[in-house]
């Protein structure tokens, strides 16, 4: 009888929410400068449904990307200063910063270099790869970041397709944190990408989860990865970082 009740109790645990990691650390919400949110009301759309998911504080992340997306702290602080105001005018009470995404091109360096860098918390500057080949010379660029005292982080390793888990390992072990895209454990970009996202997860490699959300179909799978065991897992009993950029 005794146990009965424990078994419907831990059910009724599981998490509907990610309230506790608080901190949406990587999405395209900001209005306008990239490919997510092209005007205020479809920032405030996505804000409201992460919300409702239970996100308390979102840093967003605009693409930085010499060939497509020239944003620089001018353009970043522009669309959240319109944003804030928007949510002031809605009447949405919750806390909107920026950082960025920075793409591994040869623009990131010189970046490094001249202290360009948008950060997020205590020095953690959020990057990403290619989707289609590995990047040449990553990882002196990884130790000038390191050297400098920033801290950087991996954006969803588990969409490299061309990287194994030990590739992507490497990464971890030259110093640089993972962030997993929680819509990865949905399915959402396939089933290869899915099972690097568990194997990440299985391997204790995972440092930040983030929606990464452009659109109204990111925030739909946000809300359904809440039901996957992998994503409870990750919610419950997992030494997640986003807490410290509370
Ligand atoms: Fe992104």
């Amino acid at each position: 009888m005794f146990n009965f009740f424990r078994k419907k109790e831990s059910n009724k645990d599981t998490p509907a929410s990610y309230s506790s990691i608080a901190v949406d650390m990587h999405s395209h919400v900001l209005p306008g400068i990239d490919d997510g949110a092209q005007n205020p009301q479809e920032s405030i759309y996505l804000i409201r449904k992460m919300m409702d998911a239970g996100i308390s504080k979102i840093i967003a992340t605009p693409h930085i990307m010499a060939d497509y997306y020239r944003n620089n702290a001018e353009t970043i602080n522009g669309a959240l200063a319109l944003l804030k105001q928007e949510l002031v005018k809605e009447n949405i009470d919750i806390v909107v910063e920026a950082a960025a995404e920075h793409y591994f091109d040869e623009t990131f360096e010189t970046r490094i270099d001249d202290d360009k860098l948008m950060i997020m918390g205590n020095n953690y500057v959020l990057f990403e790869l290619s989707f289609i080949s590995p990047p040449p010379n990553v990882f002196p660029a990884v130790q000038k970041l390191l050297e400098r005292g920033y801290k950087p982080i991996l954006a969803h390793p588990e969409r490299y397709s061309y990287m194994d888990i030990n590739q992507i390992k490497a990464f971890r072990d030259w110093g640089c944190n993972l962030q997993l895209n929680t819509i990865s454990l949905t399915g959402y970009y396939g089933k290869s990408t899915m099972k690097m996202a568990e194997s990440l997860v299985d391997n204790h490699m995972v440092d930040f989860i983030s929606s990464d959300m452009h659109h109204p179909k990111h925030a739909e799978a946000f809300k359904r990865a809440l039901k996957m065991p992998y994503v409870q897992r990750l919610l419950t009993d997992y030494p997640l970082k986003n807490i410290l950029l509370k």
